[in-house]
């Protein structure tokens, strides 16, 4: 039998740009024909932005993250001619940046792209890593890919204008750095407190900085997803279930898994209570509600994660500040846990 083997891994190099100009991107993109893909809100938030070339503009909420609005994308850049030598440009929140992302892959098989992020939780952990994709019906992330961007342009300032709801869902994924190893971070934000809640950027720009080094050390060793990296989703299997139950932004809910993550870290016995106390005070102490009250709706999303395998989910637990550990868990036991 004939064999042939060919080699699939993706390597691709992403620049990372600390840049305070957000037009910084007309540059990086060089004479190639540009499409930007936007929303409303950034169009009026940053109008200067925006030159001269064609925006795509398109509904930045979760009920549009969706095949409708990739297929929306798909038909406007087939109208505009782009073609597979043509650069996207994604310019928004998570939303907007998976989006991006998830079109670049599959337009004529793939098309370059860069992204600006302009949430705090865009810039220091959507836009990084690669992981693209829509939900499918209830199912968060279900369609997707792994593509990175050539660029991406943190710029902390854009966050000035965030709500003050979209400012803490950003800080809650910030803050997972802290709980999975980023001492700097805790340092952080247990030192500038006041700062942090006043959105001074100085400390923003350095916790994005932080954020963004953690997540690209974790990525390059794990690209596709297949060990370390898993790391990253503390808090995200019941944060998930939260986020689309009680329609939360991402890193509230996120926060919200986190504090069940310590929860059930504290009952299976591997997680002191001094350290599950501390956590829950910092996480407190910037004024999240850290409640959560899972029903069956909550476990049946549970059930239909990503992060699932065979009947165990894959959970993300704590062994103290700074260790995460992953354990497989049958879903009985993390309902009887803290269901
Ligand atoms: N790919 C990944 O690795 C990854 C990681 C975490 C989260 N996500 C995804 O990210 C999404 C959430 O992203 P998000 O929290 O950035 O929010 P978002 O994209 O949902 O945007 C929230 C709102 O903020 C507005 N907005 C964006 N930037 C603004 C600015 N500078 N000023 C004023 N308003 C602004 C948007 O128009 C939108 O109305 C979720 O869909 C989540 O699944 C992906």
């Amino acid at each position: 039998m004939q064999k042939r083997t060919y080699c699939t891994e993706r390597k691709s190099t992403t620049t990372i740009y600390f840049s305070s100009d957000k037009k910084y991107f007309h540059e990086l993109a060089g004479n190639r024909r540009t499409v930007i893909i936007s929303s409303r809100n950034i169009l009026k938030s940053f109008p200067e932005i925006f030159q001269e070339e064609n925006t795509i503009i398109i509904e930045d909420d979760e009920s549009h993250k969706n095949l409708a609005t990739v297929e929306e994308i798909v038909s406007k850049l087939l109208q505009l001619g782009i073609d597979r030598h043509s650069y996207i440009i994604g310019i928004g929140g998570g939303i907007v940046c998976d989006i991006t992302g998830f079109v670049s892959h599959i337009f004529m098989r793939g098309i370059r792209f860069g992204l600006v992020p302009t949430t705090l939780l865009a810039m220091s952990d959507a836009a990084i890593g690669g992981k693209n994709g829509v939900n499918f019906g209830e199912n968060k992330n279900m369609i997707g890919s792994f593509d990175n961007p050539d660029f991406i342009i943190a710029d902390s300032s854009f966050v000035q204008t965030l709500t003050q709801e979209q400012y803490m869902s950003g800080l809650g994924e910030i803050i997972k750095y802290a709980l999975i190893g980023n001492e700097k971070i805790l340092n952080l934000l247990q030192d500038n407190q006041a700062k942090i809640l006043n959105h001074d950027n100085e400390i923003i720009s350095k916790l994005v900085e932080e954020s963004i080094l953690t997540k690209t050390e974790i990525v390059e060793n794990d690209p596709l997803d297949t060990s370390i990296r898993h790391i990253l989703n503390f808090g995200h299997s019941i944060g998930h279930s939260i986020e689309l139950m009680e329609n939360l932004p991402h890193g509230i809910a996120v926060v919200k898994g986190m504090n069940a993550a310590v929860d059930i870290s504290l009952k299976i016995g591997i997680l002191g209570n001094e350290k599950a106390k501390t956590i829950k005070q910092l996480l407190t102490s910037f004024g999240y509600d850290i409640s959560y009250c899972l029903g069956e709706k909550h476990i049946e999303l549970l059930c239909h994660d990503k992060k699932k395998e065979d009947s165990q989910i894959r959970f993300v637990l704590l062994e103290d500040i700074g260790k995460p550990v992953i354990k497989k868990m049958p879903v009985e036991q993390i309902t009887a846990l803290i269901g």
